[in-house]
């Protein structure tokens, strides 16, 4: 008997289509589409210490930081496998400045925005520590023929669908639309996301807290309370937390999603909206913990309404099990 091939990636998103009858199959295509990019961006990090792609590319991008080969190279493939598809009306990157519009030449009227980080944890690539990609998508909610920054402006809760995939011991694609979140892992021998975690949940309460503690003494003293609460001993509480941080948020997310835990990137003195994007990072994650049973707030405000101003604009986050997001929104309130 040949080995029965599990549920694949496209199989689930067609069938989960089928809730929607008057569904147009606009959004399982745009979906089908990012799993191809996926693949492609995969097969390049898999090879990255094979050929030339490891290394920066000598620039730097909006964000101030030194640009390297593969963030690139993952920035062109998913331009480039999604600008053609007709589904979308402009796309926004990490690496680009200003929202992509789609170009003349491709077919035009697609009705939803792609907001992405296309490499995620890039510092961590040359020493083969795992990396992913993050989606996001909107609605086209403005009048203009093509996508503006307004409709890219919109607040996480009315995100269509968010989602990651994560280059790491297996390369596995977590998304959401809604209904739940569901976890494919790639099998390279068929080149195919089959379902291997359907329908996450994530812990209520956790054990790990996840931190870059080097920041410690520009954080104000509510963010100090709350790493020294994870850090305490009690054990009616299950405390002290483990201390988990890889540095690539992707992998630190969801290593917590699947273990329960808090992942932070609090505002300190230097940057007091950290370092994180609220558009392509908070909160399509914050949608996929949400949707887990976790949680997400920057300094109080749930991630999943904050209205954005700016296209690349940062946010504290404070995001994973529901009970710990619940002490840390208190620690921030008492400070206050
Ligand atoms: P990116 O590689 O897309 O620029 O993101 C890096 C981010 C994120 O992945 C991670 O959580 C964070 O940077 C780590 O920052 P620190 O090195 O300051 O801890
Ligand atoms: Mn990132
Ligand atoms: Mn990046």
């Amino acid at each position: 008997m040949p080995e029965r091939i599990g549920t694949t990636v496209t199989k689930h998103i067609v069938g989960m289509q089928r809730g929607f009858p008057e569904a147009s199959g606009d959004f399982s295509a745009l979906m089908n589409e990012l799993v191809v990019a996926g693949k492609v961006i995969h097969r390049a990090v898999t090879k990255a210490g094979l050929v030339d792609v490891i290394g920066k590319t000598g620039e730097t991008n909006i964000q101030g930081e030194e640009v390297q080969k593969l963030d690139d190279f993952a920035n062109i493939i998913m331009i480039q496998k999604m600008d053609h598809t007709g589904l979308l009306c402009a796309m926004a990157s990490e690496e680009i400045d200003d929202i992509i519009e789609i170009a003349d030449k491709h077919p035009q009227g697609g009705k939803y925005t792609l907001a992405f980080d296309p490499l995620d944890g890039s510092s961590n690539i040359e020493a083969n520590v795992s990396i992913g990609t993050i989606f996001s998508v909107h609605r086209k909610i403005s009048d203009a023929p093509k996508g503006t920054l307004e409709d890219f402006l919109q607040i996480g809760r009315k995100q269509v669908a968010a989602g990651y995939i994560i280059y790491g011991s297996s390369t596995m694609l977590v998304y959401t639309a809604g209904q739940g979140v569901h976890g494919f892992t790639l099998d390279p021998s068929i080149g195919e996301f089959i379902l291997s975690h359907p329908n996450i949940r994530t812990p209520k309460k956790g054990k790990i807290y996840s931190v870059n503690e080097g920041n410690s003494h520009k954080w104000d003293k509510r963010v100090n309370d709350i790493i020294n609460y994870f850090k305490t001993d009690d054990e009616a509480t299950g405390r002290p937390y483990s201390s988990r941080y890889i540095g690539s948020l992707v992998a630190d997310f969801h290593r917590n999603l699947l273990y329960g835990g808090i992942f932070m990137y609090p505002g300190d003195a230097k940057n007091p909206n950290g370092k994180l994007r609220l558009l392509y990072e908070a909160s399509p994650l914050a949608y996929i913990c949400e949707q887990a049973g976790g949680g997400a707030i920057s300094d109080g405000e749930n991630i999943l309404d904050i209205v954005p101003t700016e296209l690349h604009q940062r946010v504290p986050l404070f995001i994973g099990s529901r009970d710990d997001v619940e002490i840390c929104k208190r620690f921030l309130a008492d400070g206050k």
